[in-house]
């Protein structure tokens, strides 16, 4: 049920203590036609994540779907998901979290930030690489887009983000390398949270060029050596750029590969 929410915001705010997924009301929504809506939970019982994986939602956490209709075309709409990765990140920083963006849309910490504290003295991970060769980020949220259109407009855009706020990392997947906002720098107002996404989000989407050079400014992926798996196989080289509208450009040696889409992860130089 929703209940009111006291948020300012540039969306009609529609809260649910327990929802099972807040982008699969925002799709009911789009259907009843509405737009500008922001669907947030505290909690989900069945949140989902990119590539159908399970997103575990517990209570503590800003889930939260908006659903929009820009006037762009259908290949335009990766920048919104980028354009929800820097709101987050902004909202994330101004908290005190040194959140960064790793491609396409995960807001991540490094390890290397963490106090040396929250380390056990057995712990393998030397300056922020892990003994693989991989660097050692962890997951503070991600991003789920979904759209419906047709070929030269879109109708509707649902921007899914599941962000850890204030959630017991106790309470969530150990294999996701999770981080939490409440571990690494205290528990957040999350109505003042949501509020800074909304309007950081509103501001972006006003100008979807504009979220490349915002994504690049807070980029972790831009200057390290990738692997992205990618529906046409894997790319391996150094992420030089990304483009409008959410494109990874990586430099193999060899030529430059433009990815549009991917599993990405960041290796040793
Ligand atoms: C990812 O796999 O990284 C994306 C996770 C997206 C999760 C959010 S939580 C709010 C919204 N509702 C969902 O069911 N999923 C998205």
């Amino acid at each position: 049920v929703a209940v009111e929410y006291g948020l300012e915001a540039p969306f009609d705010v529609e809260y649910h203590e327990s929802i099972p997924s807040t982008n699969a009301r925002a799709r009911d929504l789009a259907d009843e036609g509405k737009s500008d809506v922001a669907v947030l939970a505290d909690e989900q019982t069945g949140g989902r994540g990119r590539l159908d994986r399970e997103w575990s939602s517990p209570s503590g956490g800003v889930w939260l779907s908006l659903l929009v209709r820009p006037d762009v075309p259908p290949a335009h709409a990766p920048a919104f998901t980028l354009a929800a990765a820097v709101a987050v990140t902004r909202a994330a920083r101004e908290a005190g979290v040194d959140a960064r963006i790793k491609w396409p849309n995960d807001v991540v910490v490094s390890e290397a930030n963490d106090s040396p504290s929250e380390r056990s003295s057995d712990d393998v991970v030397v300056s922020g690489e892990d003994s693989a060769g991989l660097a050692v980020e962890r997951k503070l949220a991600g991003i789920l887009t979904e759209m419906e259109g047709e070929a030269d407009r879109v109708s509707w855009v649902v921007v899914g983000m599941g962000i850890n706020a204030n959630v017991d990392p106790a309470d969530l997947p150990s294999e996701a390398r999770p981080a939490t906002l409440s571990a690494e720098a205290g528990a957040v107002d999350r109505r003042l949270f949501t509020q800074r996404v909304l309007e950081e989000f509103d501001e972006l989407r006003g100008e979807p060029r504009a979220v490349i050079p915002a994504w690049r400014e807070h980029a972790t992926t831009l200057g390290t050596r990738v692997r992205v798996d990618t529906p046409g196989g894997e790319v391996v080289g150094d992420a030089v750029d990304v483009e409008f509208p959410g494109t990874l450009v990586v430099d193999t040696g060899d030529e430059r590969v433009q990815v549009t889409a991917g599993d990405c992860e960041h290796l040793r130089p």
